[in-house]
């Protein structure tokens, strides 16, 4: 019989966080370290894939040594090795996943290879009390926006996903349209909380066909862009705008800021509703660091208590990038005694198999 307890090393480094943490059982947070890189980002507004493969790898051993220190625990203690190994970054990824991989060969220990948006799906699980089966995943992020449907924590199946921009990416391109240092999402978050109003800004809410459960926010983006900045003009080769974000007072931007917030989070809340009609469930757990965002987390209890049932919102911690999460997937794995072989290779896209498992 496969054991019930674990104590497990879990490592992220899907995009521009290297994280590891010591997790037991799927839910004791021992240790969670997470080594940021915006700074290295920020001059880009945007992550630098080379930039951040290179980061990791100064990083994963000091992140790595740091969380079993903090844990208290040595490689001698811990049951098994996980780490992300799809969506992401390839170079990334791999810098995590090799890592991972080593220790787990060294030490004759099994290695789980965790999808990371799965994994943020669990991260409401982290040091709180087991949820009810069957839920409703939420992941907002800033590389992924979907739907899931859950009867278990291996079991999900993507009900829709953005066809374009991830919500949080929106909100760090809006940000960075109203002059916000990368990634804005938080900051924009802050000066949309100034307004007493939803913004007055005429801003689309993308709707899609039907029911569907996709997403999209190229077009709200857009549409912001042109009523903050004015229409688009070329001039001796150049794109100019009307006006600069420096020419903005702060009430204009708290009303900009406000508007864009209310069009993503209405989207976001509209596809949940349509879930919700076609699924019966227990509870909401929803994840990603968009899911930080307070309009979008107030909105969601007021849905949650509608239909009366549980929201789930994972500690602000456990929003953003974090190995704990991977601790808490590899768990659901290592007690089903489902590891896997030191020949798994990192993806950059998803593969869509409802166990949560890496091949
Ligand atoms: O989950 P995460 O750390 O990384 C990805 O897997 O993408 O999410 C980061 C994203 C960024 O786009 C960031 O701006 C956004 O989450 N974010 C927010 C807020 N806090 C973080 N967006 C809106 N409001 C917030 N409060
Ligand atoms: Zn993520």
């Amino acid at each position: 019989m496969a054991a019930q307890s674990s104590l497990i090393l879990a490592i992220e480094s899907s995009c521009d966080e290297t994280a590891a943490a010591v997790v037991a059982n799927g839910t004791e947070v021992r240790s969670n370290i997470i080594a940021t890189q915006h700074e290295l980002h920020e001059t880009y507004a945007g992550v630098v894939p080379e930039i951040a493969s290179r980061a990791h790898l100064e990083r994963i051993q000091p992140v790595v040594r740091d969380a079993l220190s903090t844990a208290g625990v040595t490689l001698d203690d811990i049951d098994a090795v996980a780490s992300s190994v799809h969506p992401g970054l390839i170079g990334s990824l791999l810098v995590g996943m090799s890592f991972a991989k080593a220790i787990a060969f060294a030490r004759k220990k099994p290695f789980i290879g965790v999808d990371h948006v799965h994994a943020h799906l669990l991260s409401g699980l982290l040091e709180a009390e087991p949820v009810a089966w069957p839920a409703l995943g939420l992941v907002v992020s800033g590389g992924h926006t979907s739907l899931y449907a859950m009867t278990g924590p291996l079991d999900i199946s993507l009900l829709g996903r953005t066809i374009d921009d991830a919500a949080g990416e929106a909100f760090d391109k809006a940000a960075t349209i109203l002059g916000i240092p990368w990634p804005g999402g938080p900051q924009l978050d802050a000066l949309a909380e100034e307004a007493c109003d939803a913004g007055s800004m005429d801003l689309p809410v993308s709707l899609m066909r039907g029911d569907s459960m996709d997403f999209s926010f190229s077009g709200v983006k857009t549409a912001f862009l042109y009523a903050t900045l004015g229409t688009p003009r070329r001039e001796n080769g150049r794109v100019v705008y009307d006006r600069t974000a420096e020419a903005l007072s702060h009430a204009e931007k708290v009303n900009c800021a406000a508007s864009f917030r209310c069009a993503v989070v209405r989207a976001l809340i509209r596809k949940t509703r349509i879930a919700l009609k076609q699924f019966d469930v227990k509870t909401i757990l929803a994840g990603g660091g968009v899911v930080a965002n307070r309009l979008l987390r107030r909105e969601l209890e007021t849905l949650a208590h509608e239909h009366n049932i549980e929201l789930r919102l994972p500690h602000m911690t456990y929003c953003m990038d974090n190995a704990a999460m991977i601790g808490a997937l590899a768990h659901e794995r290592f007690i089903r005694g489902d590891f896997d072989s030191l020949a798994t290779t990192a993806r950059p896209t998803a593969k869509f198999s409802d166990r949560g498992r890496a091949s």
